[in-house]
């Protein structure tokens, strides 16, 4: 099958988060229960700080939402300043009446990884499915910590990070060193994020031009994990125009 991924490139970063806060305020304007899907990494940041504002300016409640992560460094606490809860505490929950108990991360210093990933998966099939999931795309085409050799039907699970992955975190926006970002995580799997009924993948700047072309046009392979959504019935790439130059 032709990929099935559909495109949208906007002139600049702003122009992207501007169009993604749209998408999620206004589908929680129509469904105050709606189950969200969220990410992490640089690229979100502006998305997150538009729906902050935009529901605010909107008077939209996020207090009927169900909202689950991706993914979650293993081995550190919730409260660590580089866990994934604090940052999505950081820049979005703390800033929405969201309730903080209908917000799911992925516990990393759980004592039974597999118990958490088994009720992570649990917990999105009680809620109805992820209405709309944010994601984001790594140099090396993963998709939230499905590394390269993931395949189309993993499910939530402990991984390693590719070095790549490592180095990436360990750039100064969020680690000094690759041997300070914890080696393992926990993430949704390819599968898992394919259940949800809608994808919006965002991706900014020239250095995702490469691999947002190979995901996109290139062979549907576990090596390039987010080729594997362009089997999905409706996810759209968000693009500013330099992440798009290669497609
Ligand atoms: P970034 O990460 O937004 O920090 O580039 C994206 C990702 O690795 O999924």
């Amino acid at each position: 099958m032709a990929s099935r991924i559909k495109l949208l490139v906007l002139d600049t970063p702003e122009a992207v988060a501007q169009h993604v806060a749209g998408q999620f305020v206004s589908l929680v304007r129509d469904r105050p229960g709606a189950v969200l899907g969220l990410a992490t990494g640089s690229t979100p940041e502006r998305s997150y700080a538009e729906i902050v504002r935009l529901s605010k300016a909107e008077r939209v409640s996020f207090a009927g939402v169900h909202a689950f992560n991706l993914d979650e460094y293993h081995g550190i606490a919730c409260e660590h300043p580089q866990s994934y809860r604090t940052y999505m505490n950081r820049h979005l929950f703390d800033h929405l009446d969201v309730r903080p108990w209908n917000t799911y991360v992925l516990n990393g210093a759980a004592a039974d990884v597999d118990a958490e990933c088994a009720s992570f998966e649990a917990k999105i099939k009680a809620c109805g499915g992820i209405d709309l999931w944010l994601l984001g795309i790594g140099t090396n085409g993963h998709v939230a910590f499905n590394e390269p050799g993931s395949p189309a039907d993993s499910r939530t699970r402990k991984v390693a990070l590719a070095e790549s992955t490592l180095a990436s975190n360990a750039d100064g926006r969020f680690f000094k060193t690759p041997a300070e970002v914890p080696p393992h995580a926990l993430t949704a799997g390819v599968g898992t994020v394919l259940d949800a009924r809608r994808l919006l993948l965002v991706a900014i700047g020239a250095k995702k031009a490469e691999i947002v072309a190979k995901a996109v046009k290139g062979p549907k392979t576990p090596d390039v994990p987010a080729s594997l959504l362009q089997d999905h019935a409706d996810c759209t790439f968000v693009l500013d125009k330099a992440a798009a130059e290669r497609i």
